[in-house]
């Protein structure tokens, strides 16, 4: 595991763009693993910078979304599909066929899970998975316990989480769903490689615990550890806590 900690935020969020620059250059058919949330926003205007700057073609590349809430349509303002619209997949030149995320309307969500696993696996696996991290330890949506082996599926999210996500719902964590579908971390840890980046001191005390404290599925993001090709980028205020 490799820990990289910049002097600020903006300098994590170039390093993370950089690498999935080059990861879109570098492969013939980049895949990427793509997430959401407050700090991915920063990234995705990075990459669109430089796709505006013509100098980052995203028409091979292929992406699959973490997660996505149930009961949310891709229309709804607060889905993911929406976020993906609104932050990268309207901005770049990416086919939209290429661009997954987890259908949280569909009619049977147990088929939905293993249509995305199957997807993934059509692709020929996740060259690059772009990480975030949640206040209960969660990589996607896999909030505690969650299985080391578990795939995508159906879960309940934490209170904690609901309250975290709920400035997007009028600040009220009862208007969060629920649900949500979720890549499993097993699925996760199959990517060719993983990228996890957190800023600000609220993310430093669940970082500490990720990166110190034990490998636990009591804690989804220790699990990166046990993947022998992750990278960690951190500011000074999110790495404050980690000795
Ligand atoms: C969402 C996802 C989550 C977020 C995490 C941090 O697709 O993967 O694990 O990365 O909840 O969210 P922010 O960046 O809003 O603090």
């Amino acid at each position: 595991m490799n820990v990289i900690v910049t002097d600020n935020p903006e300098q994590a969020f170039q390093c993370i763009a950089d690498m999935i620059a080059n990861e879109i250059r570098r492969s013939s058919t980049p895949v990427l693993g793509l997430a959401t949330g407050r700090t991915m926003e920063n990234i995705y205007r990075l990459l669109v910078q430089q796709h505006k700057a013509g100098a980052l073609d995203f028409s091979d590349t292929t992406s699959f979304n973490l997660d996505e809430y149930v009961g949310l349509a891709p229309t709804d303002l607060n889905s993911y599909h929406h976020y993906m619209q609104n932050h990268l997949f309207a901005h770049v030149n990416m086919q939209a066929n290429r661009a997954h995320v987890p259908n949280g309307i569909a009619p049977d969500l147990e088929m939905e899970c293993a249509r995305y696993e199957a997807a993934i696996h059509a692709a020929g696996g996740i060259d690059l998975q772009l990480l975030g991290i949640g206040e209960t330890g969660h990589i996607g949506f896999n909030e505690p316990p969650s299985a080391f082996d578990s795939r995508t599926r159906v879960v309940h999210l934490d209170e904690v989480t609901r309250r975290q996500n709920s400035c997007m719902f009028d600040n009220d964590p009862d208007r969060v769903p629920s649900h949500a579908l979720t890549m499993g971390v097993g699925t996760i840890l199959d990517a060719r490689r993983l990228v996890l980046v957190a800023v600000g001191k609220g993310k430093a005390a669940i970082v500490n615990e990720a990166l110190n404290g034990p490998i636990s599925e009591a804690v989804s993001a220790s699990a990166i550890r046990l993947h022998d090709n992750a990278t960690i980028i951190l500011d000074t205020a999110a790495a404050s806590d980690w000795k």
